[in-house]
């Protein structure tokens, strides 16, 4: 079932005179995982806010196409409600993060939807054990790391159990360790817990062995949309893309006289050597 259909949408914000994003098709299915990658300026952000509803009903400007999300009509439907069926992390938590303690930021947004406070506190363990943050409860969010806040961000996302989670570029302030250890918690969710994930981003290298589908875009389109596979076969570097180094590895040994059979571009050092195993054997 597709639970994200984006039909002919383009979007320009109120003082500009030219649309951030245009034409744009996207259609994914309940459960998939999607990277979206591009050069900054391209329209990721733009995307999404449209996926959640801030475009249009925060963001002023012309709005144009149609995008359903678990088949309600994004125009017709108030943010908070729509929330609730896609939730949105931003580049920098700081902006998501305000109260005194980890529990209460989590509980807040449950709090606003006047759910029972038996629900609001199963919810918060949920959301906490989700994303292994469990010691973290009583901190104050402001004297987490980086990447402990963003973990948190996530978590008061997901208490409000939507079935789509976009995060916008999310480790883009963290260490490269920080950063693989938040995307190892984003793969879980997916895996695990079947949420359809849209991730913006510009390292691709953990993320892209487990995505479904990237979509890449250029000045507002989408130009890529399929199996990474397919993709990394052509030349993306000029989309301001940043490959895993294994591919351009298996790329070059193909060019370079295709020494090494590769079947399919592999998109991670195991698959790399499995791929290497095969052919000498
Ligand atoms: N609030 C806004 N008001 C006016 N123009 C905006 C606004 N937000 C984004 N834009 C413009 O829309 C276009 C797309 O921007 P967007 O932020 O969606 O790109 P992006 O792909 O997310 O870039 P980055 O990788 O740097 O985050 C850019 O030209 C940008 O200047
Ligand atoms: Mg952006």
């Amino acid at each position: 079932m597709k639970i994200i259909e984006v039909k002919d949408l383009g979007f320009k914000y109120a003082g500009t005179d030219f649309y951030a994003i245009r034409g744009v098709n996207l259609e994914i299915d309940e459960g998939e995982f999607v990277v979206l990658a591009g050069k900054s300026g391209c329209g990721k952000t733009t995307l999404l806010r449209c996926l959640n509803g801030l475009i249009p009903h925060f963001y002023e400007g012309e709005f144009e196409g149609r995008v359903l999300i678990d088949g309600i009509d994004t125009r017709e439907c108030p943010p908070h409600i729509l929330s609730q069926k896609a939730g949105m992390v931003f580049q920098n938590p700081d902006n998501q993060l305000f109260a005194l303690s980890v529990e209460a930021d989590i509980a807040f947004p449950l709090e606003n939807l006047g759910l029972p406070r038996e629900e609001i506190r199963d919810r918060v363990e949920w959301a906490l054990k989700l994303l292994g943050i469990e010691e973290l409860r009583k901190r104050s969010p402001f004297e987490l790391s980086a990447g402990q806040k963003q973990k948190v961000a996530i978590a008061s996302v997901l208490a409000m159990k939507p079935k789509i989670l976009l995060l916008d570029e999310p480790t883009s302030s963290l260490d490269p360790v920080s950063a693989k250890n938040l995307i190892d918690a984003i793969i879980d969710l997916n895996r695990r817990h079947g949420l359809t994930i849209l991730i913006s981003e510009h390292r691709l290298t953990h993320l892209i062995p487990h995505a479904d589908k990237l979509a890449i875009m250029d000045r507002g389109r989408i130009i890529y949309f399929d199996d990474p596979r397919r993709i990394l076969k052509e030349d993306v570097l000029i989309y301001g893309v940043s490959i895993p180094r294994v591919v351009e590895v298996a790329r070059e040994m193909r060019r370079i006289g295709g020494c090494i059979p590769f079947k399919d571009i592999p998109l991670s050092v195991e698959e790399f050597i499995s791929g290497l195993k095969g052919a000498l054997r």
